[in-house]
């Protein structure tokens, strides 16, 4: 284990994970989990960015989350699941980042920029404004080779691999302390809500959870936008403006292209063409739903995961802040 290349990903603990999450990160964290050391963040700290009043909600899904990655497939005696409130090096090596980035460099990240409109912020705090920084300690305590993101993470990225380029310059004399770490995008690295917005999103109350049933699946397939131009089922449709048919290609890839076909000649309508998603949907989330029953039946067993996670994550991290401080020359010996 220890020769593979190490993943570390996350998920902001803030509610429950849903399908956009699923074909941006969690998909390629699965299939990844057998050729690399794969490492995944409960990212509590984050949460607090813009959930700082609702710390209960947090810690539930700290709980929720983890199970959400239990139940797509992650296995639990290959994978490290970390707390990251729980790590004190995250923190530390934070602070020390901190002197490297500027507050216009932060403030020009589109993805915060995005993200504060989307939360109605005129002016946001330190901790959300540069959670990007804490997003690169996330990635560097724990010396991870890649990254698997969905793309609108890569601004937070490119931050990172500055900020270790940075730090490699000035403190480094000649050698790299830290791993310049890459990403792997997702051949799906954005879903659309089922309201057509252009992302789907837990804030947003356009998202289908991987803990929905089987009868929320459908029903919110039932209500997704398709061509409004459509009226009748023998309309000729066009697939590129409908949501349903981004889903056929992010989910049913063997029958994608003919069911573009037939909707552009009109000969499968809107209603026939959700059902078949419904089922593909389903039919996808069962092992998932068998999985997530046993851990919601077996709480304590989701808890050591994360326990026994975040400690060995704590060992490595006191041993990265070593080398770190060690670097910067701030290490006194007592
Ligand atoms: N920012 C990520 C998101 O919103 C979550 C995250 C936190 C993360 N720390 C990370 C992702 C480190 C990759 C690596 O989804």
């Amino acid at each position: 284990m220890s020769e593979l290349k190490r993943i570390l990903t996350g998920d902001r603990t803030t509610g429950k994970l849903h399908l956009g999450h699923y074909v941006g990160s969690l998909r390629s964290r699965v299939n990844m989990q057998h050729d690399y050391d794969t490492w995944i963040l409960l990212a509590d700290i984050q949460a607090l960015t813009t959930h700082f009043k609702d710390p209960s909600l947090i810690k539930q899904s700290l709980f929720d989350v983890a199970v959400d990655n239990l139940s797509a497939g992650l296995d639990p005696n290959k994978v490290i699941f970390v707390q990251q409130s729980a790590v004190p090096a995250i923190a530390e090596l934070t602070v020390f980042y901190s002197m490297l980035v500027t507050v216009n460099v932060l403030r020009h990240n589109p993805t915060i920029k995005t993200e504060a409109a989307n939360y109605g912020y005129d002016d946001m705090t330190y901790g959300f404004l540069g959670y990007p920084v804490s997003q690169a300690a996330d990635i560097t305590f724990c010396d991870a080779h890649v990254v698997p993101v969905g793309d609108d993470q890569l601004p937070h990225m490119e931050l990172t691999r500055k900020i270790v380029r940075r730090f490699n310059d000035l403190y480094g004399n000649g050698t790299d302390i830290l791993i310049v770490p890459t990403h792997v995008l997702s051949d799906t690295p954005r879903l659309p809500g089922v309201d057509g917005a252009a992302k789907m999103g837990k804030s947003l109350g356009n998202a289908i959870f991987l803990s929905d049933s089987e009868k929320e699946v459908t029903e919110k397939v039932r209500m997704a936008l398709t061509d409004k131009n459509r009226i009748a089922k023998t309309d000729p449709g066009d697939p590129s403006v409908c949501t349903v048919f981004k889903y056929h290609c992010a989910f049913n890839a063997v029958e994608k292209d003919n069911i573009a076909e037939l909707c552009r000649a009109g000969q499968i309508g809107c209603v026939a063409c959700k059902k078949n998603l419904t089922t593909v949907l389903n039919t996808m989330l069962a092992p998932l739903r068998e999985k997530r029953s046993y851990y919601e039946a077996h709480p304590s067993e989701v808890y050591d995961i994360i326990y026994s996670g975040t400690a060995k994550a704590c060992q490595v991290g006191s041993e990265t802040v070593a080398r770190v401080k060690n670097a910067m020359g701030v290490l006194l010996d007592f």
